[in-house]
């Protein structure tokens, strides 16, 4: 099989290091790729969102399968797009993707399902007042999301009441341009995060990944600003049997039942941002893409061969096919460039990844220049090390990071801690 694979993420190094294994790969191809993901496979220069480019490239090289690993293309309707052409899509049509692409719907579709999420309210421009009413009901923090993508920067959680107010008008005013015209004020849910994704083939049948939590702030202690990801653990071990009995029967079972219902044809991913409220899952967010760095974790913690289930997801008959969890616990801490998540220099030598031995170094924000492999990102590379326990996952990876430098490299020490403290 050949197989195109959208984005150039540490999410995207991962799935193509998991594509790459399969014996089914012919031939993989990634769009545009990174400094490291020519290691699995031919990096092309094609952008995700250019879909008569893909159109050609999917004609000239005989692709037969596109992985779309970044929400943006499938928000813009890609799968649509290929509809009924000789291709294989995995990802949500753009009516499956709007559980993404807007938080509204999301909203109303949890509502209409009964799937258990914060009490909201949307508003416009034009309901402003009502907005500012709404707000004074809530007790603080508030939380303000904006409808459409706003790369990660869209949810605000505010402490008083004046500034939310303040907050609501800057938004409905343009702050996140046409992405907070209409905007979601929610109930602020208290409790710890965790991502449940699975993978559906639009006909009912589904297969739950491994579970993982990432570290969204950037600083130790979950302080400081928030970034694409600072790092991620798989499993979580509060995502016990009873949880995850819960969060199938109240949140994955309604949700595919409502996609179908609703006829929002989605095979692909699902990505369900939960947070545990006294031992009750709620969704906090849907994506319609694996997670970034989550992706990092779970992917080597899948022992079945990942191509066949994705075939199969995107032919819209996952049938019985296995996809088999490792007992092996994944931990991925994120080196960064110095000044992320604002302003950071780019174009720094990286050194020392030659020397990892007991990790798997998935590359985010690098390319090549010449021989050397140079920083061009925020998130630079994503360090995952497996091991019987998720202490040890993580002595490795540190141990790993160790042994890497560039100009600036900062990360977290204390992705996992709260976890493995728990037990
Ligand atoms: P989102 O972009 O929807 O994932 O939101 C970003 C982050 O804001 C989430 O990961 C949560 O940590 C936090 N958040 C969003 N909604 C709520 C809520 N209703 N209550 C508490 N925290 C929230
Ligand atoms: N790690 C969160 C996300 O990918 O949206």
């Amino acid at each position: 099989m050949r197989i195109l694979l959208l984005g150039s993420g540490g999410r995207e190094s991962a799935l193509a290091w998991k594509i790459s294994q399969s014996p089914k790969v012919e031939k993989l191809y990634i769009a545009p790729g990174n400094g490291g993901t020519g290691a699995y496979g031919e990096n092309i220069a094609l952008s995700p969102l250019d879909f008569p480019a893909i159109e050609k490239t999917v004609a000239d090289l005989g692709i037969d399968m596109i992985v779309v690993g970044n929400e943006d293309p499938l928000v813009a309707g890609i799968t649509d797009y290929f509809e009924g052409k000789d291709v294989l899509v995995v990802g949500p049509t753009k009516a499956g993707a709007e559980l993404e692409g807007s938080k509204d719907v999301a909203k109303a579709f949890m509502t209409r399902h009964e799937i258990p999420t914060a009490r909201y309210r949307s508003f416009t421009a034009d309901t402003l007042d009502e907005g500012m009413k709404f707000l004074e009901t809530l007790k603080a923090p508030y939380v303000l999301k904006a409808d459409g993508l706003a790369a990660g920067k869209g949810v605000l959680i505010i402490d008083s009441l004046d500034k939310a107010k303040e907050a609501l008008a800057e938004m409905l005013g343009g702050m996140f341009g046409a992405s907070s015209a209409t905007v979601v004020i929610e109930e602020f849910l208290s409790g710890i995060e965790c991502s449940v994704f699975v993978l559906t083939d639009g006909n009912g049948n589904y297969r739950i990944l491994p579970v993982a939590k990432d570290y969204k702030r950037v600083g130790e202690g979950d302080t400081g600003l928030n970034t694409g990801g600072m790092g991620a653990v798989s499993p979580v071990p509060f995502a016990d049997e009873t949880f995850m009995k819960k969060v199938e029967e109240r949140i994955i079972l309604p949700t595919i039942r409502g996609l179908i219902e609703e006829k929002r044809i989605y095979r692909g991913f699902i990505f369900l941002g939960l947070i545990n409220v006294d031992g009750e899952p709620m969704v906090i967010e849907y994506n319609v893409r694996m997670g970034d760095p989550e992706t990092e974790a779970v992917m080597p913690r899948i022992s079945s061969d990942i191509v066949p289930l994705l075939e199969a997801t995107a032919k819209g008959d996952l049938g019985n096919l296995p996809l088999e969890h490792s007992p092996l616990a994944a931990a991925t801490v994120i080196a960064v460039s110095a000044g992320y998540p604002e302003a950071y220099e780019k174009g720094k030598t990286i050194t020392g990844i030659d020397a990892v031995d007991e990790s798997v170094i998935f590359h985010a924000g690098t390319k090549t220049d010449g021989n050397s492999v140079v920083t061009s990102g925020g998130r630079v590379l994503a360090v995952t090390s497996l091991a019987a326990t998720l202490t040890e996952a993580l002595e490795k990876s540190y141990r790993s990071l160790s042994r890497i430098s560039f100009d600036g490299m900062a990360f977290r020490r204390d992705i996992g801690r709260d976890v493995t403290s728990e037990k």
